[in-house]
């Protein structure tokens, strides 16, 4: 168990998404100090080869570590599937993916065995999910399709829009003909489409939101002490664009967030030295 009450809990993404996650701890962990970092200077992961985002990742994860942080949560769903053990064993924090949890999760509520899973590609691709949720129960039958679209419809703030019945139509016809009872929201942007996603599916179908199970699973590894009057304070911080990020993470936090510090992770000469 970890308990220092000075560190903070590192959260990374690929940008904006990961705030679904962010979101979830801040309400199990209401007084420890989060720091949370968007790689909105790079975002998307999801079509990159797994070894930028697995670059990326470590680079992200190291600037957490410079932080101070006690535990590294890895918010994005692509970075889980293509780094969560190279981060375990270069760094001596507790490092939790999204993809466990979730995976376990799933394997809970279903009960005809019959999962579906929709991710990025690079997710998709990387079988994740499936070999997870397959070692936890064999005789799993799963059905996987990536969904890029999603990403964009919710950064753009359209997840109640008719073009995002439209995606999720077009997307999801065909994994609900395999009669799955569960479907697990594979990416940290699925979660804003959630309405959407569920008026499509219908009821039967039990969507699993990753960025919830997550911080259920921060809990075993966090002694926080739930007594104490103080709130914990917030970090953010992005490779990028901070006033789009703060407008974003407003809307989807219910919140004014105001204080938004760039950083630079890679050597940029030009950008060091060229930015105010
Ligand atoms: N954060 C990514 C994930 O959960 C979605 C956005 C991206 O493609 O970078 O997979």
């Amino acid at each position: 168990m970890v308990n220092n009450k000075k560190q903070a809990i590192g959260i990374f993404d690929s940008g904006v998404g990961g705030l679904t996650v962010f979101k979830e701890i801040r309400k199990q962990f209401p007084s420890e100090d989060i720091i949370y970092f968007g790689d909105t200077a790079r975002v998307p992961y999801g079509p990159k080869s797994p070894n930028t985002v697995l670059e990326y990742s470590i680079q992200n994860a190291r600037f957490l570590i410079q932080n101070n942080v006690k535990v590294i949560v890895i918010a994005c769903n692509t970075s889980t599937s293509v780094a969560l053990d190279v981060l375990r064993k270069l760094f001596n924090v507790p490092v939790i993916g999204v993809i466990e949890p979730g995976s376990k999760k799933a394997v809970n509520v279903s009960k005809n065995n019959r999962i579906g899973v929709i991710g990025t590609e690079g997710t998709i691709k990387s079988k994740a999910y499936r070999k997870t949720i397959s070692k936890m129960k064999k005789d799993s039958i799963i059905f996987e399709k990536s969904c890029p679209l999603f990403v964009s419809l919710a950064e753009e703030g359209w997840e109640n829009h008719e073009v995002a019945s439209i995606v999720t139509k077009e997307y999801l016809s065909e994994i609900v003909k395999n009669e799955i009872d569960t479907l697990v929201l594979g990416c940290t942007h699925y979660p804003i489409l959630k309405d959407t996603i569920q008026k499509f599916v219908g009821k039967k179908i039990t969507l699993v939101d990753s960025a919830v199970e997550i911080s259920k699973s921060l809990k075993e590894i966090i002694n926080n002490d739930q007594n104490t009057n103080v709130n914990g304070e917030n970090y953010f911080y992005v490779s990028d664009n901070e006033n789009k990020f703060k407008k974003l993470a407003s809307r989807i936090l219910g919140e004014k967030i105001e204080l938004v510090q760039k950083v630079y992770l890679g050597e940029s000469w030009f950008l060091k030295n060229n930015e105010g």
